[in-house]
């Protein structure tokens, strides 16, 4: 993969592809995904080709198919293909001869852009390009343009192009076929339904041909099919001349929150008022709204020859995290594949909370809000999982789709390789520390922009909830006169059916602490719930219990025990299964069964929680934890890397911090050519911004205080970045000194009030407009 690039305004800001592999289809098509959080389209290219995985995806419009499958997010009907036929020639890149070819993703502004040289089986050579985007100034649009260039003689041109509503989703055909047609001789339209959910969605297309600056009226030859509609636009072009073919289309659902009076007459008007301009205009309003979240939120980077692509990977990962976030709807959330791929179809895990959800609180607030207001309208099938498991409270369910879908994980997964049958996916039932997940970033979320209105009106249910159902859910074992948290799963999904895994019961204890203190110390917490919940009663309950939580303690060598069984597991060799560059190779050997008695741990465990929970940890007990547990982690999953990175560099090992933020970033945009068929790794994507803030940059919420404590790997010279604390942007630029490499640290307070900034273990005043050299 190539990531440098002859454009020099542009460096460290596009990913490119300069040769056309037909076994890399689905890589590309992933990586190069566009999207505005309504919407998601990978790149799959206009013409067709075998191994290719086509995706559309609406945020929230999820459908279950039946009783045996889970609820998904559909495959929205294509309007992605064109089809250009030459001289009777079908173009693709599997016939004839590729001359030239390159596709760019441009970050800065949004658009994919290809251009190919490309010589027919019958020796005829075209130059033809491609450019499409997804619009980020409205969120129905796309808009596709691609330019034909006959270079050796006249040709007579066929454009096949249309609304494909043949698409499923691993075969699931998730539609009820409804209405098609043609618009005043222009719009094509396909209105579907889905089969269980009941979402209208309509599709609309609209075509424009230019030929030397000419808008040609081309008459298409119109086929209707099932779930299909297609024109078939006919007419010639000279030698040397260029033949522009744009295509404008929209979606509408009937669950959009813009949804304005009858869905039809509504998605009608937009698409024709859309079709009055071609696709220069369109896009370039759509470019502008990039510049102008670019302007806000560019993190720079400079050093030696790895930091391009380090600046690089950061701005791959803003351009994601602002691709696949629901922003405007605050009945969805982020999927685990955002609206890249069908992996996890869809589904919202602690992902979110956990990794994603930083970089929002710190940089779009109101974004961050959204996610979480998600969590507060879930709160009513987060209870009704509780009673229907016996407890009180908000149970939260592993895996979730629309908000009164409640637990959605499947059942099934893959194949056990020694019994030949499918493996039970226990996380649904057991994997319970995501309640305590969405509590911890309820509380974040507070702390760091301090808005109380949102505690209020969502954020103090959502914890007095949450503490409810695990003061109901701990187990009292008279021998030990303690509380523990029996029977689950804990991060560590290698695990199964362990007793009191170390996170799960440090995150519940921290839940009903929490409720406690506030309780005693905020007013409108005790008042405004006591309309709502038995909160006196509540209290005593939460108080009763607290200091009888067992919390697992460091063993006589300083070790955490990630549950009561595993530092009695037995340890094998992973010099086989650990960076090979493909993850749970461990399966090809063993089942879970035998996983569950190794000491064997597939992604940050104890170390999340010397992460999340760090004033409880000295930073000697989290090197031996970290030194004990980083050898038995495989890292099997993407969400592991990076909160490793996060405390390689909080031991101040910044060169092993910089090696795992290095592979976190290559989990998408690295060589690996099949680790993204299903989509890209949302959660890592979120971890690369907290590789770089929360690791390097050394930013942190320390019960409410912010404390900052940068410091460059090797590889960097200068890092700068913003935050906005409480409502303050602080600015924090880091940078080496050439003669000795100390570093140079200048905080920057554009905001309104002081902030008190905490380093080095001492508070320094930064005063509204003010800066301080560290
Ligand atoms: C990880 C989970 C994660 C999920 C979705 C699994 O492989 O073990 O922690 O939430 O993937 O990304």
């Amino acid at each position: 993969m190539k990531y440098s690039n002859q454009d020099k305004n542009h460096h460290s800001w596009m990913v490119v592809e300069n040769q056309f592999h037909a076994n890399h289809l689905k890589k590309y098509e992933a990586i190069m995904t566009l999207g505005n959080g309504y919407m998601g389209i990978r790149s799959s290219h206009e013409e067709h080709y075998l191994d290719e995985m086509r995706n559309t995806f609406i945020s929230g419009t999820f459908n279950r198919f039946s009783e045996e499958e889970v609820t998904e997010l559909p495959n929205m009907p294509d309007l992605t293909q064109i089809k250009l036929i030459l001289d009777d020639e079908v173009f693709s890149l599997t016939t004839g001869r590729v001359i030239d070819y390159r596709r760019e993703l441009h970050l800065w502004n949004g658009e994919v852009y290809r251009v190919i040289k490309w010589q027919s089986p019958l020796g005829k050579t075209y130059k033809i390009e491609f450019k499409r985007f997804v619009s980020h100034n409205n969120l129905h649009l796309l808009g596709q343009q691609v330019k034909v260039t006959p270079l050796s003689e006249e040709v007579a041109i066929n454009i096949v192009s249309g609304i494909d509503g043949q698409v499923t989703n691993s075969a699931v055909q998730h539609f009820i076929e409804g209405n098609k047609r043609f618009y005043y001789g222009k719009i094509q339209e396909m209105q579907q339904k889905t089969t269980e959910s009941d979402i209208e969605i309509y599709a609309h297309t609209v075509h424009r041909f230019v030929l030397n600056e000419e808008i040609m009226n081309l008459k298409p030859f119109m086929t209707m099919d099932r779930r299909k509609i297609a024109g078939e636009y006919a007419c010639s072009i000279p030698q040397g001349q260029t033949l522009t073919i744009e295509k404008l289309s929209m979606y509408h659902t009937s669950r959009d929150c813009d949804l304005k009076g009858d869905l039809h007459d509504w998605a009608l008007s937009e698409i024709e008022a859309v079709g009055q301009w071609g696709y220069d205009l369109w896009f370039e309003k759509s470019a502008k709204a990039m510049k102008t979240f670019w302007d806000e939120k560019d993190i720079l980077i400079e050093g030696k020859e790895g930091a391009t692509f380090d600046q690089l990977a950061i701005r791959f990962a803003q351009f994601h995290l602002k691709g696949m976030t629901p922003a405007h709807d605050n009945r969805m959330n982020i999927g685990a594949k955002g609206l890249s791929g069908e992996g996890y179809k869809g589904h919202t895990f602690w992902d979110t909370e956990i990794f994603i959800l930083p970089y929002f609180i710190y940089s779009e607030p109101q974004v961050a809000r959204q996610l979480l207001i998600y969590r507060y309208h879930s709160l009513n099938s987060a209870r009704q999982k509780a009673r229907d498991n016996g407890y009180k409270g908000a149970m939260y369910p592993w895996e979730s789709a629309w908000i009164e879908d409640g637990e959605v994980t499947p059942v099934w997964g893959a194949a056990d390789i020694v019994t030949g049958e499918r493996t039970k996916i226990w996380s649904g039932f057991i994997e319970q520390h995501i309640t305590a997940d969405v509590a911890y970033a309820v509380w974040q979320y507070y702390q760091v922009t301090g808005d109380h209105p949102f505690m209020e009106d969502f954020g103090f249910e959502i914890l007095a909830e949450t503490a409810n159902f695990w003061c109901s859910r701990l187990e009292w074992n008279s021998n030990l006169n303690r509380y523990e948290i029996n029977d689950v799963v804990g991060p560590d999904e290698y695990k199964e059916h362990v007793n009191n895994n170390a996170f799960t019961n440090y995150m519940a204890h921290w839940n009903i602490e929490l409720v406690i203190h506030l309780y005693e110390n905020e007013p409108a917490f005790r008042e405004l719930l006591s309309d709502k919940m038995t909160i006196e009663a509540d209290y005593h309950f939460w108080q009763k219990r607290l200091d009888l939580i067992y919390r697992p303690q460091p063993n006589a060598d300083q070790i955490i025990p990630q549950d009561d069984t595993y530092l009695q597991k037995k340890n094998i060799d992973l010099g086989p299964y650990k960076n090979k560059g493909k993850v749970g190779l461990l399966f090809k050997d063993y089942n879970l069964e035998q996983v569950n008695q190794m000491q064997v741990t597939k992604q940050a465990d104890v170390m999340i929680l010397m992460y999340l929970l760090e004033h409880l940890f000295t930073p000697e007990l989290k090197q031996v934890n970290f030194d004990y547990y980083e050898p038995r982690t495989l890292h099997d999953s993407s969400l592991s890397l990076s909160t490793h990175c996060v405390l390689a560099c909080d031991l101040k090992k910044y060169n092993l911090g910089y090696s795992l933020f290095e592979k976190a970033a290559r989990i998408d945009l690295g060589d690996n050519m099949s680790s993204s068929d299903q989509g890209l790794h949302a959660a890592s994507i979120g971890g690369m911004w907290q590789c770089i803030v929360n690791g390097f940059g050394g930013v942190r919420n320390i019960n409410g205080m912010l404390r900052i404590e940068p410091s460059l790997p090797e590889q960097w010279q200068r890092l700068k970045f913003e935050i906005l604390w409480q409502g303050n942007p602080i600015i924090i630029e880091i940078e080496k000194e050439t003669l000795d490499f100390s570093q140079k640290v200048t905080l920057s307070n554009k905001g309104k009030n002081q902030v008190i900034v905490m380093t080095k273990d001492h508070p320094i005043p930064l005063e509204s407009n003010g800066q301080v050299v560290l």
